[in-house]
């Protein structure tokens, strides 16, 4: 039987949310200890756990047949890879940073400057393109520390929170690349593997769908509907269903997590009462 080949990074910024993903999709995995691979019990899949900084070549190569990786590591490897859709988590960005007693007034403070990163692709091609001219010293590890030792003036490397940074006695200056978890594939794959990745891509969308929305249900005088409709971005139009109680109605719909509190602000000053707001596993379009 076919089974489609999926490599997630083994431990690192990625790991807990690609396997929280493959789990809400439905997908049983079960990893004993260290192993390198485990099957999935109810759906073709295979799952190998990889150094993040390995997966684009093995998915290039067809080793594996698809992967969840960190755009930075897509773009700066530049292998042979479709990405497919962007994940929603492991967001940060890949930003020049300098030391706090660094005279930085704009890039061009960077001109003749020796920046020390890990991704000397990305950076040079940046570089180029607002015509700075620095020495790229590339380092595998431990960026933040080049400037301490000597190896660099300035460095370029991944911000998450930012605590790396000021540990280290670094500022940001300068974002180069927005970068989040990707899901890649092979260019090709055969036709069998290539129905397996769009059922897979089919729930892995329900599920970063529902991750955006929550259900919310209301009571509301019904005279007040229009004006609380007018709220509402829901998915088509809201369904409104009598209460038990003459002149009111309850509504039901669905809201974007991100518009959610200002909307029960205004939805509560519209008149809406005892609003309940539900998560939703799965969202299919
Ligand atoms: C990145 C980066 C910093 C740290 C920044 O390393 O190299 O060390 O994360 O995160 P912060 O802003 O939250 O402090 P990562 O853990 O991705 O390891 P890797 O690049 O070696 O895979
Ligand atoms: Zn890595």
């Amino acid at each position: 039987m076919t089974t489609l080949r999926v490599a997630i990074q083994k431990s690192g910024r990625l790991s807990d949310g690609s396997r929280k993903l493959i789990a809400e999709s439905g997908i049983e995995v079960e990893q004993i200890g260290a192993q390198l691979r485990s099957a999935a019990y109810n759906f073709p899949l295979e799952l190998l756990y990889l150094r993040d900084d390995d997966i684009p070549e093995y998915v290039a190569d067809s080793v594996v047949d698809a992967a969840v990786v960190g755009l930075n590591i897509v773009k700066e490897q530049e292998r042979e890879v479709r990405v497919i859709r962007g994940l929603g988590f492991g967001r940060c960005r890949l930003s020049i940073a300098v030391p706090k007693a660094f005279p930085y007034t704009g890039l061009q403070s960077l001109q003749g400057s020796k920046i020390a990163t890990s991704y000397p692709n990305i950076l040079g091609t940046y570089l180029l393109s607002q015509g700075i001219s620095a020495e790229i010293q590339e380092i595998s590890g431990s960026v933040e520390i080049a400037p301490t030792i000597g190896l660099g003036d300035a460095v370029c490397d991944l911000v998450s929170s930012g605590s790396t940074l000021m540990s280290n006695g670094l500022v940001e200056v300068q974002t180069v690349l927005q970068s989040e978890a990707v899901l890649i594939a092979s260019p090709t794959l055969s036709p069998e593997k290539e129905e397996i990745l769009e059922k897979f891509l089919f729930r892995t969308n329900a599920v970063l769908r529902a991750r955006n929305t929550k259900y919310i249900t209301l009571n509301t005088p019904t005279e007040a509907i229009p004006r609380i409709v007018e709220l509402l971005p829901g998915m088509k139009s809201p369904s409104v269903l009598p209460l038990n109680l003459p002149g009111w109605s309850s509504l039901h719909t669905v809201v974007s997590e991100d518009d959610f509190w200002e909307i029960v602000e205004k939805l509560k000053q519209a008149g809406a009462e005892g609003i309940l707001v539900l998560p939703i596993e799965k969202v299919i379009e």
